[in-house]
């Protein structure tokens, strides 16, 4: 088992073009598992306005502390058995999160019985969080699952950037590490998506739809799968 523990630069080498539309250098690493409430609190407030969620839990108090519990959730777990990488904004040592990446390793999806059990405690945080909302809940995480491609493959289980941070490079930069892994080891990648923008940004990033149009919850937004041959790698 992996365990996030220490903050290694994942690709130090921030190109100047980045640092210029960045305005400040942004380094990847690996999420420290102190900063794991840190993470989901950006991811929180990366989805707020999404339509999945917004459909997940249509009331924005609820959505508010709903979103921070099972980001957090899907983070631990990846934190375990997948890798979790973290945009990080200034001072080395330190610095302000600014987007997160969450894969998980070819048959790291479904989650065991063993790792289902340890997400208990985050899912009765999202129970008591937004209870309502719970069945629609379990109906997406079912139809989520049943699309999911046989083949191994990592499964980005999260990408999101702060609102305030978006349309510099971050989300790029942070996806870098994973697919760069999953080209090594010739494996393809794998996602949902939930708006057309997203998808055209993925298309940039080499996945390509392999679902459009698929409802993972009744009278929900309209979902995308996408999936990413493996490239070869750079000699
Ligand atoms: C999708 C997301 C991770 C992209 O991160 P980002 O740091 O803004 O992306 P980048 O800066 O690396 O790339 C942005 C570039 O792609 C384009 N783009 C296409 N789709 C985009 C989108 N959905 N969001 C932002 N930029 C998008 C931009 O025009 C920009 O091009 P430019 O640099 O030539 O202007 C970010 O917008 C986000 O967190 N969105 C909300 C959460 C979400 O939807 N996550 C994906 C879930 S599947």
């Amino acid at each position: 088992m992996r365990m996030g523990g220490k903050a290694e630069a994942v690709n130090a080498g921030v190109s100047d073009d980045s640092r210029a539309k960045a305005g400040t250098a942004v380094r990847v690493v690996e999420l420290p598992g102190e900063r794991l409430a840190e993470a989901a609190s950006v991811l929180a407030r990366a989805f707020h306005n999404n339509p999945n969620f917004v459909d997940l839990f249509p009331d924005p108090r609820a959505r508010s502390r709903a979103l921070p519990a099972l980001q957090g959730t899907c983070l631990r777990d990846a934190l375990g058995f997948g890798r979790v990488y973290a945009a990080v904004r200034g001072a080395s040592g330190g610095g302000e999160l600014v987007g997160v990446a969450a894969w998980l390793p070819p048959g790291g999806f479904p989650l065991s019985p063993m790792r289902q059990l340890r997400a208990l405690p985050g899912m009765a945080r999202i129970l008591a969080a937004a209870p309502r909302s719970f069945p629609r809940l379990a109906r997406f995480g079912a139809n989520v699952t049943r699309l999911h491609p046989a083949l191994p493959y990592w499964y980005l289980e999260v990408v999101g950037v702060d609102p305030g941070a978006r349309g510099l490079g971050v989300g790029t930069r942070l996806l870098e590490p994973g697919l760069t892994r999953a080209d090594e080891a010739g494996h393809h990648c794998y996602l949902e998506t939930m708006t057309e923008r997203n998808v055209a940004w993925y298309r940039g990033l080499g996945f390509e739809v392999d679902r459009a149009g698929v409802f993972f919850t009744p009278g929900g937004p309209p979902k995308w799968t996408m999936i990413r041959t493996p490239r070869q790698p750079r000699p």
